[in-house]
């Protein structure tokens, strides 16, 4: 199958508006590939502060990310140079890394082919901030989710508190507002919705309620695939 023509949902927007969990429930239902692109830059980050590297130092971030000794296992799991790190890159050290790194143009070249890498059949779905607009703009189906800051910090509180981990709600709102500036102010693949992207608020919605309503839009961009046949019994 060539490239072009292995199905991809590209699903992008800010931190916490349910992409993770949605792409997730999406790729499980449809049995394709996942690219979770925002640990991409969260290793790219983790790995750079291991080294003792400035996040501001392009060529030096940019020498690494383009050496990233990563595996992405089938369960999940993420290790980088053998050693798990699954939960080290979620920390909020990471999350701030990451969208420092992911301010730097030759950083982001270093990991497109990386993520182009994952497109395979039967097919992809992609979660990031420019999935749609850069690393796959001919995906059929292109989603851009949204919620207020309010609802993102608090759904963000939730899972950290699931964990066990102890944060302030206020501090995470603030550092929430803060990525989405950086992430939206950037020159490069700034976050922002690709003109052929649907829209959708997921404030108040449920993680089902929003898988069934991208299930719907990819049953109308892939027809050949039947899907409710397939994923939604
Ligand atoms: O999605 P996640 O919160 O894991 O992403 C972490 C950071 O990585 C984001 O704040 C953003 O700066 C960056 N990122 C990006 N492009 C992507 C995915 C993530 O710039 N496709």
């Amino acid at each position: 199958m060539a490239t072009e023509d292995i199905p991809v949902i590209a699903v992008d927007g800010p931190g916490g508006a349910g992409k993770g969990t949605v792409c997730q429930a999406l790729a499980a239902q449809l049995d394709w590939h996942l690219l979770d692109s925002g640990a991409l830059y969260r290793l790219v980050a983790l790995d750079a502060m291991r080294a003792g590297i400035d996040l501001d130092d392009e060529a030096g971030v940019t020498q690494r990310a383009q050496r990233l000794d990563v595996v992405f296992a089938t369960d999940g799991r993420i290790s980088l140079a053998g050693d798990d790190v699954s939960e080290a890159i979620r920390s909020e050290g990471c999350s701030q890394g990451a969208s420092r790194v992911a301010a730097l143009p030759a950083v982001r070249t270093a990991l497109i082919d990386r993520q182009r890498a994952f497109c395979r059949p039967p097919g992809l779905v992609a979660d990031g901030r420019d999935m749609g607009s850069v690393v796959f703009p001919g995906a059929r189906l292109k989603v851009f989710l949204t919620a207020s800051v309010e609802e993102r910090a608090r759904r963000r509180y939730k899972q950290l508190k699931d964990k066990g981990i102890d944060v302030s709600l206020a501090r995470l709102s603030e550092e929430l507002g803060e990525r989405d500036r950086r992430d939206a102010a950037r020159a490069v693949a700034p976050l922002k919705a690709a003109p052929d992207a649907w829209h959708l608020d997921t404030t108040g919605l449920s993680i089902d309620a929003v898988v069934a309503q991208v299930m719907s839009w990819a049953v109308t961009a892939f027809p050949e695939l039947n899907l409710p046949g397939k994923g939604m019994e």
